[in-house]
């Protein structure tokens, strides 16, 4: 029997981890236990010195990370007897969020920057049935419009400021720990609003306290160049990248990022696009894994950390995970805009094996 089959979802297989009581209602859609795969392949081709191995979280079930932290804040928002929520989304929040509210019955709001969303994240939230709002101005503006609301109005904020949302996150630790039987030596992740390496810090620490594992890995976090607000110690104003989950120009919760940053005695870096887009085609080309771009922001700083010469000694040789955040289909206008579709030809036996170089 595989262990998914027997799979309950991320609040019931980590209970005693999280805030939750006999009386929460569960509104699960079986998220979590995701496939932590090794990336021999591209450890060869690319001559990286550590064990590489890819956490796929576009296998949650909307697609994303963020089901783990929108199984607790809809289910914390459940019993707390709410009718509505709301978030700002770059996108995957406002998918996850329609998703888990629809199901727990839930009127969901989401307000996103209008042209920055990637059409597979705006059809799930319009399908799920959630109130869409795309409003003229960015992720930075959609959240501050959205924490004015929930300060007068009676919906539930869904955002990563929302603390049960961090506290389902932390459980993507947990499980690596549980794969690799120990706590990875590096783990490289995309930053944008900074809730997720905020999340999977504190489920390191914790896994460590209760006695699950013996070490802490170096919390690797990367920005895109042009919306590196972190890196750059300031707000970015008008931030620019083609990974447009991640681009925030004042993150949330940077202060528990840098925490997780200097605590752990890691780095929060920043990538090109280009260096995002080469990452995005190897680990497709590679490894036969399709990531949004946004994702691949995890291999193209384990890309740059190796050629800077960061990885010495005999860490150099240790596990390193990578955190891939979302799927490639989220954002299909990239994907074809990368790999420029075939024109059709006749169908007609000798035009297809021409076109083979079979004839
Ligand atoms: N990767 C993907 C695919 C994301 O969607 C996000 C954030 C991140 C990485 C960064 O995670 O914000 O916790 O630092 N997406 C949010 C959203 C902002 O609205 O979907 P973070």
């Amino acid at each position: 029997m595989s262990r998914k089959k027997d799979w309950p979802g991320v609040i019931e297989y980590y209970r005693e981890f999280l805030p939750v009581t006999d009386k929460t209602p569960l509104i699960s859609l079986q998220e979590g236990n995701t496939p932590l795969i090794p990336a021999e392949n591209l450890r060869r081709e690319l001559k990286l010195t550590p064990r590489l191995f890819l956490k796929y979280e576009g296998a949650n079930p909307t697609g994303s990370f963020k089901d783990r932290g929108m199984t607790m804040a809809i289910s914390k928002a459940v019993e707390a007897g709410a009718s509505a929520v709301i978030c700002a989304s770059t996108g995957n929040t406002s998918a996850s969020a329609a998703a888990y509210s629809c199901r727990a019955g839930l009127k969901c709001f989401v307000l996103v920057p209008e042209g920055n969303i990637a059409l597979g994240k705006l059809a799930q939230a319009l399908v799920h049935g959630a109130e869409v709002i795309q409003i003229k101005g960015d992720f930075d503006v959609a959240l501050k419009l959205v924490l004015e609301i929930v300060e007068k109005h009676p919906v539930v904020l869904v955002n990563s400021l929302n603390p049960y949302r961090i506290e389902g996150q932390k459980s993507g630790a947990f499980e690596v720990v549980d794969s690799l039987g120990h706590a990875p030596c590096y783990q490289c992740m995309p930053v944008g609003n900074a809730g997720n390496i905020t999340a999977y810090w504190r489920g390191y620490k914790e896994y460590k306290e209760k006695g699950r594992s013996e070490s802490l890995p170096k919390m690797l976090g990367f920005q895109a160049e042009g919306s590196a607000p972190i890196v750059r110690g300031e707000v970015v104003k008008d931030p620019q990248t083609l990974a447009t989950a991640i681009k925030i120009g004042n993150p949330a919760s940077w202060k528990t990022a840098e925490a997780a940053r200097d605590e752990s005695g890691g780095l929060i870096d920043m990538v090109s696009d280009a260096r995002i887009l080469e990452a995005y085609h190897h680990l497709a080309s590679l490894e036969g894994v399709f990531v949004e771009p946004a994702s691949a922001a995890s291999l193209a700083g384990l890309i740059k950390l190796q050629q800077d010469g960061y990885f010495k000694g005999e860490d150099a040789a240790r596990d390193v995970v990578l955190i891939l955040t979302g799927h490639g289909l989220k954002d299909p206008g990239r994907a074809i805009e990368e790999v420029k579709p075939p024109d059709a030809i006749e169908a007609e036996l000798g035009a297809v094996l021409s076109k083979m170089k079979l004839e």
